[in-house]
């Protein structure tokens, strides 16, 4: 058995090795192009935040913030937090740098990593990757509803399949309150029943026990009273709206009156993204008063953030096919070291007009290198040994017949042009 090395990565943590790394470039591309498509403008946050962002952002009873936070004392005496999400970050710097001023909406997406300290299991890591999409200043359900279209695009574009969409809304402080007060009434006369986490969020947030998974819970949540039930007006209207637009664009979705996410700051609409399994691949929802919790003045805001692993796992499992790459169909062979010093120059002018050619500056015997041409499939091999090197030309050789003909070095680019378009 193979030893153990002494320094492992931290648990829940990984690396992310060349061949994984196609998975986050197609990811990021397609995200990209639909970020360019609808107006939004990248950004970036530190890693870090202060602490207190999180628990008045997310919410201080939530799961995030109570147990899986990853914090830390700086020498200053600062207390920071790694992110464990991006929405209070990006919130946080739309009020510092102003774009409250800006023409509104203002659409925002981002892309990169979040900790949270979970117990690592099947798609639940301690570091993960998020991309996100974030629309500030406009209340219109409009809004919620191409957020969804968004993230529904993006995983379609990625060639994933049997995705479904489950869609609540969880209303807001108008109705909200009064929904709470008839929901901690039902399950406070079935106190006895419920489980060990549900008693504790009676207390604490009564709305997660809809979303418990615990097998006891189950037929008391089914005659609970449902919040699409005791929706005010407004946000009855509104999560009407929601729906037709969802109709109008043929989005699949289902309505599932549990859903109430593992965050704090939803109004009204909440949805998320699942495909095969019971991990959800995005949610998102509304959140029209963080704004202001957070110190900026009140701003309708909407948007949602899917987990990367989660996504690229499923790629795998359905084998999805990658756009056609740019194959590499020239390998470069040298031999002798005035042979390597022109190879490195004509390497770099290959790279610069833009045609892939692959070398192997490691290998010094012929042989060898011709293997690894063959190996990758080389249409052509450049063959540069030191006599050609020093006449200034090289040798190209057609891999399919092993015919060879030699042409000046500074002519080789547009000789190869020429018959790679053949
Ligand atoms: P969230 O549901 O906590 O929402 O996370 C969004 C997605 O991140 C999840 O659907 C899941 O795919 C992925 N994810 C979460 N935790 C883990 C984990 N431990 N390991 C792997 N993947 C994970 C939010 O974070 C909100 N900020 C979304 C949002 C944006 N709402 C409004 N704007």
């Amino acid at each position: 058995m193979a030893r153990k090395p002494k320094f492992q990565r931290a648990k829940g943590m990984h690396d992310i090795l060349p061949e994984e790394q196609k998975y986050y470039q197609r990811i990021y591309d397609v995200v990209s192009n639909i970020a360019d498509f609808y107006g939004f403008g990248k950004i970036d946050t530190p890693v870090v935040e202060e602490i207190e962002l999180f628990s008045k952002g997310i919410g201080l009873a939530t799961d995030i913030v109570k147990k899986q936070m990853y914090s830390l004392r700086t020498r200053g005496g600062d207390l920071l937090g790694l992110r464990p999400e991006w929405t209070a970050p990006v919130v946080r710097a739309y009020i510092e740098n102003g774009m409250q001023n800006l023409p509104q909406p203002l659409k925002l997406w981002y892309f990169g990593p979040c900790y949270r300290y979970e117990r690592p299991q099947s798609g639940r890591y301690r570091q993960f990757w998020q991309f996100g999409f974030e629309v500030f200043g406009e209340q219109n359900s409009v809004i919620d509803a191409q957020i969804i279209q968004i993230f529904y695009n993006i995983l379609q574009d990625l060639k994933l399949k049997n995705l479904t969409i489950e869609v609540n809304s969880i209303g807001d402080n108008n109705c909200r309150p009064y929904y709470k007060k008839l929901l901690t009434n039902y399950f406070r006369n079935r106190e006895s029943s419920l489980c060990v986490s549900c008693k504790k969020r009676l207390k604490e947030n009564v709305l997660r026990i809809l979303d418990c998974k615990e097998e006891k819970c189950q037929p008391i949540k089914a005659e609970a009273p449902q919040t699409l039930d005791h929706l005010c007006d407004e946000c009855h209207s509104h999560f009407k709206e929601v729906l037709e637009f969802l109709d109008e664009i043929e989005i699949p979705y289902s309505l599932n009156p549990y859903l109430v996410r593992g965050l704090d700051y939803y109004t009204k609409t909440v949805f998320e993204v699942f495909a095969e399994g019971n991990n959800a691949l995005a949610g998102g929802g509304r959140y029209d008063k963080l704004v202001k919790v957070l110190g900026g003045k009140e701003t309708p805001a909407c948007g949602a953030a899917a987990g990367i692993e989660r996504i690229i796992s499923l790629m795998k499992s359905q084998e999805v096919k990658f756009p056609k790459e740019q194959e590499t169909q020239i390998f470069l062979a040298q031999l002798g070291s005035l042979a390597k010093r022109k190879s490195l120059k004509l390497l770099g002018d290959f790279r610069k007009a833009k045609i892939m050619v692959a070398e192997s500056f490691g290998r010094d015997s012929l042989k060898a290198q011709l293997n690894r041409a063959d190996k990758i499939k080389a249409r052509y091999t450049l063959i540069l040994g030191q006599k050609e090197a020093l006449e200034n030309v090289v040798i190209i050789r057609d891999m399919s017949n092993g015919k060879q003909e030699i042409v000046k070095i500074d002519k080789v680019i547009g000789e190869m042009r020429k018959k790679l378009k053949k």
